[in-house]
Formats: structure tokens, sequence, C-alpha cells
């Protein structure tokens, strides 16, 4: 193993840790945007169909599928 692969291994045995104790604090701040799709889409949510935290706006309503079905 290459030294960072190795580095890579150890960040995310301590992460692993701190989830384990309760002590994981997320670097990245969810957007707004991310938040109110999940309000609906993830756990909990009306339509609970999803459990993702990444940039949904990267992927969704972008191209072929501009808009938010109308709900
Ligand atoms: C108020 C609740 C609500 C919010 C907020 C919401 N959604 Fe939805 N979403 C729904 C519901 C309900 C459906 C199912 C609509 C249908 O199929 O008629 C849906 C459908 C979808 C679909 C399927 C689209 C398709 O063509 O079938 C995608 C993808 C999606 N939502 C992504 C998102 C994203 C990304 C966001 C944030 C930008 C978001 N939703 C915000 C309730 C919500
Ligand atoms: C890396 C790209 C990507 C990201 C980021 C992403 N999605 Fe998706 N999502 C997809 C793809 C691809 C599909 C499958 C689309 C299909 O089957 O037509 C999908 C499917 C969905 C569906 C189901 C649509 C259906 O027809 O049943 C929902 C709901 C959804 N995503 C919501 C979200 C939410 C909410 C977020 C943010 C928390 C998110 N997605 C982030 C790419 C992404």
């Amino acid at each position: 193993m290459c030294l960072a692969h190795a580095a890579v291994a150890k960040q995310t045995v301590d992460l692993l840790n701190k989830q384990a104790d309760g002590a994981f604090k997320p670097t990245y701040a969810m957007s707004a945007d991310v938040k109110a799709c999940r309000s609906c889409h993830d756990q909990k949510g009306t339509i609970e169909n999803t459990r993702a935290m990444m940039d949904c706006g990267g992927c969704h309503f972008t191209g072929k599928a501009p808009k938010h079905p109308k709900i």
C-alpha cells in the first residue's frame, strides 16, 4: 500500500471511531436546498425514498428533466 492510501485508511478509521463514540461532526454542512429535498425524500420525510447527503441539484433537475414533478 502506498503512503497516500495509508493516510486515507487512517482518516477513515479515525472518522469511524468518532462516529462510534458519537463524537463525529461533519466538516461540510448541508445546504438549505439539500435539507429541503431531504425533508420529503429522506428518512421520516413524507415520501422517504432516498438516503443521501450529496448535492441533489448537481444531478437532478438539470438537462432533460429540468423541473421537479408537480406534487
Ligand atoms: C414537499 C415535498 C418534496 C420536496 C421538498 C422535494 N420533493 Fe422530490 N418528490 C416529492 C414527491 C411527493 C415526489 C413524487 C411525485 C410524483 O411522482 O408524482 C417526488 C419526486 C421526485 C423525483 C422523481 C422525479 C420523477 O421524474 O419521477 C426526484 C428525482 C425528486 N423528487 C428529487 C427531489 C429533489 C432533488 C428535491 C430538492 C431540490 C426534491 N425532490 C424536493 C416530494 C418532494
Ligand atoms: C450523482 C448524481 C446524483 C445525486 C447527487 C443525487 N441523485 Fe437522485 N438519482 C440519480 C440517478 C441517476 C437516479 C436514477 C434516475 C432514474 O432512474 O431515472 C436518481 C434517482 C432519484 C430518485 C428516484 C426517482 C424515481 O424515479 O423514483 C429520487 C427521489 C432522488 N434520486 C432524489 C435525490 C435526492 C433527494 C438527492 C440529494 C439528497 C439526490 N437524489 C442526489 C442521481 C443522483
